[in-house]
C-alpha cells in the first residue's frame, strides 16, 4: 500500500494528505494508438484486444483541475465504442481537443485513459480550484466543459468545447488517479460505498436530463414511458425516475433473468423483446416495423391501457423506427444514442400527422447531475450495481457490457482495496437499508455474484 493510500484510508487532513508526494506513474485502464486498426476487417471487436491495464504517466495539473485519487469507476457503454475505435478512432477526439493549446495539449498522448465516472478522494487541486481541497470524497459528473465560453452559462451542455470525460477527453475513470475539471465535481453521497457511488452520475445524470430536465421529454405525473434496455445502464435508472415522477414505466428487456431484475427495480410492466419479434439481427424494412409496432402497441395498450406518452431511446436503428411509431399522438420520443447503429429510419407520416417530436438528448449539466446527487442522497434513487470488479479485469468488465451479458451497472474498483468501503454515513445507509440500495446485486452472470 503506497503511503498516499494508506493516509487516504486513514482519514488524513488535507495538510498531510497534500504533503505526501505523488507517484510518477499510476496504474489504469488504456487503449494505445499503436492498436487504432486492430479490429480493421474483424467482425467480434473484443474490446479485451485493446484495453490494457498497466503504467501510464500522471500529468500535471492545470490550474482549474482537481486530481481525484479514484476509489472506484464503472464501465459505460462509451468505453466499448473507445476500445472499438468506433464510430471513429478515440485519438482524433484527442487532438480534437489538443488543438486548442496551453493546457489542451497534455491529452494527446499515444494512450489514452478510459472511463466516464468516478467516485474518490480529491488529492491535488490547482491554484485556481476554491470549492473542492483535499481530503474531499467526491463524484464526478462526466461533463467536462468550458465555462469561458457563453453558450456554457445557458446550459453546460451547450457550449461547443462540451467534451464528455474520459471518452472525448484523457486521464478518465478507470485509473487509481482521475484529472479532472473542478467543475465536474458533486460531493459524494456519503451514505454510499465507492462502487455504488461511482456507477451513478453517467446513466443516472443522463437518465435524468431526458426524461425530467428542461430540455428533456419533461414527463409529467401519470405518463406512461416505454424503456428500451430498461435492464441496462441507462434504463435501471430510468426506471426510478419514471416511478419517482408518478408515471409508469414499461420496460422492455430480452431475457426472464433481465426481467426479474427489472421487477426487482419496481418495474411491474415488463415486455420481452421476443414478444414482438424483435431480435438482435432485427431488419428495419418499413413494413416489418409497422408490423412489430403494432404488436408492441398492442402489448401496451393490454397492459397499461394507453399509448406511450414517451419513449426513452438509445438503441437506436433497430428500434428507432419503432419509437416514433408506438408513442402517442403529440407524444415525445427522447434519444440519447445509438448502440444498433446511427443511420435510423422512420416512417415520417407517424411523426408528423400525430404530432410527435423527437427530443435529441446528451449526458447532463452540472446542475441537472446535482439534483440526480439530491435524489441519490435522499434514497430516492439507488445505484444499479450488479457486479463490482478489479481494475486489473476492466477489460473483461467492459466485454461483458459489449456482449450484453451484464444487468444494470458494472463497477470497478480502482484504489479500493475491496467492496463495502467508503460509507461516511451508516445511520442514513441502515434507515435506506441495504436491500433497497442493492436491488440488482447477484444478478449478474459469471462473477460468483449470481
Ligand atoms: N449521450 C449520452 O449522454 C449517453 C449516456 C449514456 C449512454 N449513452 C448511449 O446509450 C446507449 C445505451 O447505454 P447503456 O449504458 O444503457 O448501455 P447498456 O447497459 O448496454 O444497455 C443497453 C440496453 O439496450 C438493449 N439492447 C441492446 N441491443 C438491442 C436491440 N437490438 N434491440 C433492443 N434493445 C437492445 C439491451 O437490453 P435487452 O437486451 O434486455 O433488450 C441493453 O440492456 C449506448 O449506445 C451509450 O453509448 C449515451
Amino acid at each position: 500500500m503506497s503511503a498516499l493510500t494508506e493516509a487516504l484510508s486513514q482519514g488524513a487532513t488535507p495538510e498531510e494528505i497534500e504533503r505526501i508526494p505523488l507517484p510518477e506513474e499510476y496504474t489504469a485502464a488504456y487503449l494505445r494508438k499503436e492498436d487504432e486498426d486492430v479490429f480493421s476487417g474483424v467482425t467480434d471487436k473484443d474490446v479485451r484486444k485493446s484495453l490494457h491495464v498497466g503504467p501510464v504517466g500522471l500529468p500535471e495539473l492545470a490550474p482549474d483541475e482537481v486530481l481525484v485519487a479514484v476509489m472506484a469507476s464503472s464501465i459505460n457503454y462509451n468505453t466499448v465504442w473507445s476500445a472499438m475505435f468506433e464510430p471513429m478512432s478515440t485519438f482524433r477526439f484527442l487532438q480534437q481537443f489538443a488543438g486548442q493549446g496551453g493546457w489542451a495539449s497534455r491529452h494527446d498522448r499515444p494512450c489514452q485513459v478510459v472511463g466516464s465516472d468516478g467516485a474518490g478522494i480529491v488529492v491535488r487541486t490547482g491554484s485556481g480550484v476554491r470549492h473542492w481541497r483535499a481530503g474531499d470524497h467526491v463524484v464526478v459528473s462526466p461533463a467536462h466543459v468550458d465555462e469561458q465560453e457563453a453558450a456554457t452559462h445557458a446550459d453546460g451542455m451547450l457550449g461547443a468545447e462540451q467534451r464528455a470525460w474520459g471518452f472525448e477527453t484523457n486521464f478518465g475513470g478507470l485509473g487509481e488517479y482521475a484529472v479532472v475539471r473542478a467543475t465536474q465535481l458533486i460531493a459524494k453521497p456519503r451514505h454510499l460505498t465507492w462502487e455504488e457511488a461511482a456507477c451513478n452520475p453517467l446513466c443516472a445524470g443522463t437518465a435524468y436530463r431526458m426524461l425530467v430536465g428542461d430540455r428533456g421529454a419533461r414527463m409529467k405525473q401519470g405518463d406512461v414511458v416505454l424503456i428500451w434496455g430498461a435492464a441496462g445502464g441507462l434504463g435501471g435508472y430510468a426506471v426510478q425516475f419514471v416511478r419517482n415522477g408518478g408515471g409508469v414505466p414499461v420496460g422492455i428487456v430480452s431475457s426472464e433473468r433481465k426481467a426479474a431484475a427489472l421487477r426487482a427495480l419496481g418495474c411491474e410492466v415488463v415486455i420481452n423483446r421476443a414478444e414482438f419479434d424483435l431480435t438482435d439481427d432485427a431488419d428495419t424494412d418499413p413494413r416489418r416495423t409497422i408490423e412489430r409496432g403494432r404488436r408492441l402497441g398492442g402489448l401496451i395498450r393490454e397492459r397499461v391501457g394507453a399509448d406511450p406518452d414517451i419513449v426513452f431511446e438509445h438503441v437506436g436503428r433497430a428500434t428507432f423506427g419503432l419509437s416514433v411509431f408506438v408513442v402517442r399522438r403529440g407524444g415525445t420520443v427522447v434519444t440519447c444514442g445509438s448502440s444498433t447503429g446511427y443511420q435510423h429510419t422512420f416512417d415520417n407520416r407517424y411523426l408528423w400527422m400525430r404530432l410527435k417530436r423527437v427530443i435529441g438528448s446528451h449526458i447532463a449539466n452540472l446542475q441537472e447531475q446535482w439534483e440526480t446527487n439530491r435524489l441519490i442522497e435522499r434514497g430516492q434513487v439507488v445505484p444499479t450495481m450488479s457486479a463490482a470488479y478489479p481494475l486489473s479485469e476492466a477489460a473483461e468488465a467492459a466485454r461483458a457490457v459489449q456482449t450484453n451479458r451484464h444487468i444494470g451497472k458494472v463497477a470497478v474498483l480502482c484504489m479500493a482495496p475491496e467492496r463495502g468501503l467508503g460509507v461516511t454515513d451508516p445511520e442514513t445507509r441502515a434507515r435506506i437499508g441495504e436491500d433497497r440500495l442493492n436491488p440488482l446485486r447477484g444478478f449478474h452472470p459469471g462473477t460468483g455474484e449470481e
